[in-house]
């Protein structure tokens, strides 16, 4: 007798039958992966042809701030290119300890723990804190990075209740739902990456009182660019002792890589004795934290770089709206240009491209169908024939494809 069995459908079947990157190259307008051959902030060089860049998020301009080169090679002259494990185990230098001491003091926070990514940072926090039967409240358009740490809460047992894009009365709806006894973390961007939008916090603040929420902000986009010197969304509102843990990365203003959470010490203490992506991945390396520490010094010091971003801003922000352009309401440094048509988009960022401005063109997956957009970014060390020529180029482009 035979038994016939079954061959198992092949897992890889999904990337072979994958064709939607060759076929955006094959018309000659795929946006992504193109590698930078020089970059000295608001300019770099593709292919030898320089570009103004106005996509990074590189706010300040610190990745090519001398001082904050130098301390980068200097920490790697004593303590080498990497920790070769984690913070838990080997992974922990001096300058670990002094970061997190000097971060907690400029959030006006009592202790601070330092990640490898700003992603990892979420994927900390948040399944450490929210458990089995305890419910995370989450705004639709958080970031992936803090989508995917509540995928990873919910699969180990944690509730996953969202609410409508900084809805405020829809945050309330949620968190009336949620069974009276059971603790609960609302979870929000600070200034939303795809469109630059502020949360609502003084409402989100009072609903969290009354309902008994804790609070977590992602500040990545917001550190360094709003907030007193700085500081932040819970700073911009005056709130910092009202939000519970703030979170962020140094992979934008800070010209750096690495991620940080700052909050409460028996809060802090208990993350890092439990997160997951902290215990089991090797600490950022020295070269990164020694960057940050002068980056900190530099965003202290020197406030009139946060003025210089915010003019900057303010000036292409006007320069497109007198166009025409349709713009997502944001009075942070990023301005994002509606196009509402994926093919539109991709024509639009390879003509920009080949006329020397680089920005980034959202399309599926990374939004809805439908706001496919050009998501641009600004810094402090843009000049003013920079940020001219992003708004001509824009003008004759958006003439020419029928967008203004
Ligand atoms: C809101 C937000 N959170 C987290 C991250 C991830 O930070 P990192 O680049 O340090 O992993 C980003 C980066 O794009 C972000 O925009």
């Amino acid at each position: 007798m035979y038994i016939t069995v079954e061959k198992p459908k092949d897992l890889f079947k999904k990337c072979f039958d994958f064709t939607l990157a060759d076929e955006v190259k094959a018309q000659g307008v795929y946006p992504f992966f193109h590698p930078i051959d020089e970059n000295e902030g608001p300019v770099v060089s593709f292919g030898g042809r320089k570009l103004v860049m106005a996509g990074s998020n590189n706010y300040l301009g610190l990745t090519s701030n001398p001082r904050v080169k130098e301390a980068s090679i200097n920490a790697i002259k004593k303590y080498g290119t990497s920790c070769s494990g984690s913070r838990y185990m080997t992974g922990t230098v001096n300058l670990h300890l002094e970061l997190e001491r000097q971060l907690a003091d400029f959030f006006e926070k009592e202790s601070c723990l330092l990640f490898s990514t700003g992603y990892q940072t979420g994927q900390g926090i948040i399944p450490t804190l929210v458990q089995r039967g305890e419910y995370l409240v989450s705004d639709r358009d958080n970031h992936a990075s803090l989508v995917a740490a509540a995928i990873m809460a919910q699969g180990a047992g944690a509730k996953l209740v969202r609410f409508n894009h900084n809805n405020m009365d829809d945050l309330e709806r949620v968190l009336q739902s949620i069974p009276d006894n059971a603790p609960r973390l609302i979870v929000v961007d600070g200034v939303f990456s795809v469109s630059g939008e502020i949360v609502e916090l003084p409402r989100l603040v009072e609903l969290a009182k009354q309902y008994g929420a804790r609070i977590v902000i992602d500040d990545a986009h917001a550190v360094g660019v709003i907030g007193k010197g700085g500081r932040g969304t819970a700073s911009e509102f005056n709130l910092v002792d009202d939000v519970d843990l703030i979170m962020g990365t140094f992979s934008k203003t800070f010209g750096s890589l690495g991620g940080y959470v700052v909050g409460e010490e028996k809060v802090i203490d208990y993350i890092k004795h439990n997160a997951s992506s902290l215990i089991f991945s090797a600490s950022p390396t020295p070269a990164s934290v020694a960057a940050v520490l002068v980056s900190l010094q530099i965003i202290r010091d020197q406030p009139e770089l946060m003025t210089r971003l915010v003019e900057n801003t303010d000036y292409v922000r006007q320069g497109l709206l007198k166009a025409g352009f349709r713009l997502m309401p944001s009075r942070t440094a990023i301005v994002t240009v509606l196009i509402s048509d994926q093919m539109k988009t991709l024509l639009f960022w390879k003509k920009l491209f080949d006329a020397g401005v680089y920005v980034n063109a959202f399309i599926r997956p990374g939004v809805m169908p439908g706001h496919e957009a050009l998501r641009t970014s600004f810094m402090a060390t843009h000049e003013k024939e920079h940020l001219d020529k992003v708004i001509t180029e824009f003008c004759t482009i958006g003439k020419e494809l029928g967008v203004i």
